[in-house]
């Protein structure tokens, strides 16, 4: 968090975020350490605005999921500032679970317990956490599980669905909430490669719904086609970033370029 004393953001940007048409997510300055000085994130900087989608590359270590799990606040930053709405999220005085519900999270491994339905899995935060009653925390759930192709599938136990399956009903929980944001880590890393389409096709969807995302991925082809910026992570630092043509089209550094061209050789872009 911050030490130094923060200007006062300008009023075209206050009032932008009340119009809800400043960034949805705001990193200024973000540094990350971990245990004596290793440095992870290095004064990153970065710009999510509404209904946009922003994929963050870049080779394993580089810190696209400490990126995203500083943006949740399930990581504490060693300086800058990350805003939500335009409203500083790591300032001590936040309401770091009144954050996390604003904000939908999605990981490689779905993390769905295997002890409860699908729909009981979706449902639990809301009925628990966010006080909704169970009733419409299930209608909610079933319309989620409808659109995203598992309608008829609330009463089984996960295990008793493929694993594409499984990464969809943690999806539908990730948006049960009603999030502002959602930030996916990985989401098709742990799939076999054909239901790796089925979840990508879902992602695709609520962009085309509106949906706020950024996003950690090694599918380069995805990137490519559904975010509008691109981040390369390399070290910890926002290396380069742009639209997708830019970044993949004509990197402007020979990391970057690096980066890309191991990719290519190995199939994956
Ligand atoms: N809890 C932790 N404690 C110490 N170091 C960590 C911790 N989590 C991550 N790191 C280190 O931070 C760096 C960035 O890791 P991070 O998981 O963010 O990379 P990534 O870009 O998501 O990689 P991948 O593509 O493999 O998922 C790595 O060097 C990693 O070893
Ligand atoms: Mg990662």
């Amino acid at each position: 968090m911050s030490t130094t004393d923060r200007t006062p953001r300008p009023a075209a940007e206050k009032a932008a975020a009340a119009s809800g048409d400043g960034p949805v997510l705001r990193l200024e300055s973000v540094r990350k350490t971990y245990g004596r000085g290793t440095v992870v994130l290095r004064d990153v900087d970065l710009e999510v605005p509404p209904h946009t989608v922003t994929a963050l590359i870049g080779a394993s270590g580089s810190g696209k999921s400490t990126l995203l799990r500083c943006a949740n606040l399930l990581e504490e930053i060693d300086d800058g500032a990350i805003f939500l709405d335009g409203a500083e999220i790591t300032d001590p005085r936040t309401d770091a679970d009144a954050v996390r519900r604003r904000i939908g999270v999605v990981f490689q491994a779905y993390n769905l317990f295997p002890h409860m339905t699908v729909l009981d899995n979706i449902t639990l935060a809301p009925r628990r956490v966010h006080g909704v009653p169970r009733a419409e925390a299930e209608e909610r759930a079933r319309e989620l599980l409808d659109r995203l192709g598992l309608g008829g599938r609330a009463g089984e136990y996960p295990d008793r669905l493929s694993g594409g399956q499984q990464q969809r009903v943690a999806i539908v929980r990730a948006l049960a909430g009603r999030p502002r944001l959602l930030l996916l880590d990985e989401i098709t890393a742990a799939l076999d490669p054909e239901l790796v389409g089925e979840v990508l096709g879902v992602v695709r969807d609520l962009k085309e719904e509106g949906m706020t995302m950024v996003i950690a991925t090694h599918e380069m082809g995805f990137a490519r086609d559904v975010a509008d910026q691109v981040c390369f992570l390399d070290g910890g630092v926002v290396l380069e970033r742009g639209t997708p043509g830019q970044v993949f089209g004509e990197p402007r550094h020979d990391r970057t370029r690096q980066f890309l061209q191991r990719i290519i050789q190995a199939g994956r872009l």
